[in-house]
């Protein structure tokens, strides 16, 4: 047996894989207890969490702080011993309230990424919980290692290490993007193995490392274990589950992507994303939407500029509109061809890694 189960500060996950967070209701409870349950960690992704609560289009902010305290202690609950996390963008408007929502409510995990994420452990003083950045290059893993050493004494639990393949927004430039077979991913992932090492051994304690983007199988967990990762980090691979959040038309838009109709976007967060590119991606890249309503949702957004509203796309798909809406995946989601349930995902993957 390749793994020993994933370390995160004091807690072990049985199976090292971490579920990625999925934006606007994707990941919610249901799919992330799912998850824990099974021995991985169940990640609830903080992005407007509270999309369909009744009160959202009034105040979006209470409904998203009430909806995230209510899905993390739905979750607790219904994985009893499992781990629950959550996926906090750093450029979240109350991006505090939403942290001190989840340390209430007693998430034992926070990942952050889309940005440095510098002053979390000031956040989470006091409180026993892990935490963990998202990096996509050496250079960010080296400013956060040292950003947090000096300033908090503290270093990460787990560091995320996001490649060019994975869903949602991505930490590299369009031109990197068009040239992936030259990035060297498997280069990053190594030089952060080392890099972290000296602040292992400053801390007398271990950080995980857990590769991310493009992870379909379980050889694939296994070739990032032999490389010497902890673990995984997988998104698109549990969308297509019955206990995955999303509206059904959501999940099948997986089951039929083809390789050619998954591509790069524009994003108005200001990184690309990956998404499949369906009526609403042509419109939009034709012709600017009109914004008449703004949720406050993400910082670098300007409404006047942006070529669409994130957030009433993201909400349009995840309820089942999908060809008016956003549908983020990774570049391997076109090899989804059915439906299943976390558990056989989950004994499909362990077995292709005791395989490898
Ligand atoms: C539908 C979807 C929504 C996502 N939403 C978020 C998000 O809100 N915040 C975030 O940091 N990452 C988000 N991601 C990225 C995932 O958490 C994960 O790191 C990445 O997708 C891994 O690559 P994979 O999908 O190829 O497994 C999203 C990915 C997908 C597919």
């Amino acid at each position: 047996m390749l793994f020993k189960g994933l370390k995160i500060g004091d807690l072990v996950a049985k199976l090292p894989i971490i579920q990625g967070g999925m934006g606007v209701g994707i990941s919610s409870s249901s799919l992330a207890a799912a998850v824990a349950k099974c021995g991985g960690v169940g990640i609830i992704s903080t992005a407007q969490i509270g999309y369909d609560e009744d009160d959202f289009e009034k105040k979006p902010i209470e409904a998203n702080l009430r909806a995230l305290k209510k899905h993390i202690l739905k979750a607790k609950e219904e994985c009893k011993n499992g781990i629950i996390g959550i996926n906090i963008m750093v450029a979240t408007r109350y991006y505090e309230e939403h942290v001190k929502v989840a340390l209430e409510a007693g998430v034992d995990l926070i990942i952050s990424g889309a940005g440095i994420p510098r002053n979390l452990p000031k956040l989470v003083e006091g409180y026993n919980v892990k935490i963990a950045p998202i990096v996509s290059s050496v250079k960010a893993a080296e400013l956060i290692l040292r950003v947090w050493d000096k300033k908090y004494n503290r270093i990460p639990d787990v560091i995320v290490v996001e490649g060019p393949r994975a869903g949602g927004h991505l930490g590299f430039n369009n031109e990197e993007l068009e040239n992936i077979e030259s990035l060297d991913f498997n280069k990053t992932v190594k030089d952060i193995l080392e890099l972290k090492r000296s602040y292992e051994e400053k801390y007398k304690k271990h950080i995980s490392i857990v590769p991310a983007g493009g992870i379909y199988s379980g050889e694939d967990i296994a070739n990032y274990l032999k490389l010497g990762a902890d673990g995984v980090q997988m998104a698109t691979r549990f969308v297509a589950t019955k206990e995955c959040d999303a509206h059904i038309n959501f999940k099948m838009a997986y089951v039929n992507a083809r390789k050619e109709d998954i591509g790069i976007v524009k994003s108005p967060v200001g990184m690309p994303g990956r998404a499949v590119k369906n009526d609403f991606i042509l419109k939009v890249s034709k012709e600017k939407e009109k914004i008449t309503r703004c949720y406050n949702c993400l910082i670098p957004c300007d409404p006047t500029k942006t070529p669409y509203c994130i957030s009433k796309a993201l909400i349009s798909s995840v309820k089942g509109n999908v060809d008016d809406g956003l549908i983020f995946i990774g570049d391997n989601g076109y090899k989804i061809d059915k439906i299943t349930t976390v558990k056989e995902l989950m004994d499909e993957l362990v077995e292709g890694i005791e395989r490898a």
